[in-house]
């Protein structure tokens, strides 16, 4: 299969940007990082794009547009580089339908919750304060429903007595750079597609909490 051209798109460290650039460089993903999309400037994200010699752009609110205004500069920042997979890295900013249907079934995000468990924000602390004893992260197709579109593949972590929010994060992450290019590996090997608003994974719909699941 011909090398697939990724967008990321960010908003802060970029440590799983890192992680899917690496896993390119390594070979393992069959794709090239083509561009880096940041809402903010200064971003540690942004440096890292640079190290990678990854030509990036910062794409700023300007203050009193429109969500819908923001998100057709956006995409017209995206459009002329033709990339086959959009990928969210920590991008914190909610999209609207029109931005997400525009690449239905090649856009991925990563969400720090077992998802459907704990959309939107402070997911770590929620798990704590529900007296969870697991939590983990789920990397999912979007959909013009925040944090709702079918799951591709999750991973747990466990969470014990004396954890903070800050713990747990750390213990999240560590598997999210697992699981994000192991995802986008197989998204450009041609294995996952997104129909009827399900996951699909050689061929086979995907169960509700992804590959992987006892489920399956
Ligand atoms: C990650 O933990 C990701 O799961 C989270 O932002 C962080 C970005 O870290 N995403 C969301 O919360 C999206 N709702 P990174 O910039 O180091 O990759």
């Amino acid at each position: 299969m011909q090398k697939q051209r990724i967008a990321v798109l960010i908003s802060g460290s970029g440590s799983n940007l890192q992680a899917i650039i690496d896993a390119c460089q390594a070979g393992q993903i069959n794709a090239d990082v083509v561009t880096v999309i940041s809402n903010k400037a200064d971003v540690y994200g942004l440096e890292r794009a640079a190290n990678a010699a990854i030509p990036s752009l910062v794409v700023s609110t300007i203050q009193g547009e429109s969500r819908e205004q923001y998100d057709q500069r956006l995409l017209a920042a995206l459009e002329p580089l033709h990339v086959d997979l959009v990928v969210l890295a920590g991008f914190m900013r909610i999209l609207t339908a029109e931005f997400v249907n525009q690449f239905s079934g090649r856009m991925l995000n990563i969400h720090p919750s077992l998802l459907p468990k704990y959309p939107g924000l402070n997911t770590h602390q929620r798990a704590i304060d529900a007296g969870d004893s697991v939590h983990g992260v789920s990397v999912h197709f979007v959909t013009p429903e925040l944090d709702g579109g079918p799951v591709i593949l999750q991973a747990q972590v466990p969470i014990f007595a004396e954890d903070d929010a800050e713990l747990l994060q750390q213990r999240v992450h560590s598997q999210e750079h697992r699981i994000y290019p192991l995802v986008v590996q197989w998204f450009c090997q041609g294995r996952l597609t997104m129909i009827d608003g399900k996951a699909m994974m050689d061929g086979d719909i995907l169960a509700a909490a992804g590959y992987a699941s006892d489920d399956q």
